[in-house]
């Protein structure tokens, strides 16, 4: 395992971090861990037992008690990971507009939070690892090698979140995708548990005009030299 073996991504939605992330982790044969999908899948779990989703006692509760699992996949096809809820997969099933528009409540709530966070942190420490989340290098893995906070436009990202629902055959408005996005961001950004900001020591990347390709190779290049600094020069891996 490289020395850089903890990458931390955060940033508002269709930022560029599940790109990123999927990019480096191919390039550095590390795990891809998307922990927004776990939010995501409470928020479905919630949903299919009919809660009150403003009752954060009852939500807390299901989050305490559900089993959510990530595993990766190996067909390069599709998703990159597989998320169960209690055995069942429900990857297909986590990026509908009403999850869209209730997520940022359930994952705002302490206690989902903490469930959720104990699990990440978890996966973290074994190492060789890109996370990507909202409070990644603040709250879950303070101590990683290398953390990246991205950034773009509401307009440019609610584009992208636009472009990528009407490829899924959905049928929305750039206006509707638009307006939800701002909702998210704000209460994402205004949460007291966790907010979403990058952290002291994040290298701040705005992707508006950054093309895929300069944005991998910045982030390359930090994490090189993170193990520079941390390895002897003649057992850097080429
Ligand atoms: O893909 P997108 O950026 O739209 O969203 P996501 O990463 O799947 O995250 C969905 C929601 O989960 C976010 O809007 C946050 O409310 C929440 N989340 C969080 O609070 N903390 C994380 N580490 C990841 C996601």
């Amino acid at each position: 395992m490289s020395p850089a073996s903890t990458i931390a991504i955060d940033g508002p939605a269709a930022s560029g971090k599940s790109t990123l992330a999927l990019h480096l982790a191919r390039r550095l044969g590390y795990l891809y861990f998307d922990t927004g999908v776990m939010y995501r899948a409470v928020t479905l779990a919630a949903i299919r037992k009919g809660l009150d989703l403003a009752d954060e006692e009852s939500v807390t509760a299901l989050a305490e008690k559900v089993e959510i699992d990530v595993q990766p996949k190996l067909d390069p096809a599709g998703a990159p990971f597989e998320v169960f809820l209690d055995g069942e997969v429900v990857t297909g099933d986590l990026r509908t507009p009403e999850i869209d528009r209730n997520v940022s409540r359930v994952s705002a709530y302490r206690g989902v939070r903490h469930a959720m966070t104990g699990l990440q942190r978890t996966i973290g420490k074994r190492g060789g690892v890109v996370m990507v989340g909202r409070d990644i290098g603040t709250v879950v893995l303070p101590d990683a090698d290398v953390k990246l906070y991205l950034d773009a436009t509401v307009e440019a990202r609610a584009h992208r979140r636009f472009d990528e629902c009407v490829g899924r055959g959905e049928e929305v408005t750039y206006s509707s995708v638009l307006e939800s996005m701002k909702v998210r961001d704000a209460y994402d950004s205004s949460r007291e548990v966790a907010p979403l900001k990058p952290a002291a020591d994040a290298v701040v990347l705005d992707t508006t005009d950054l093309p895929i390709g300069d944005m991998v190779d910045t982030a390359l290049v930090l994490v090189e030299r993170h193990t520079r600094k941390v390895m002897p020069s003649d057992e850097v891996p080429l």
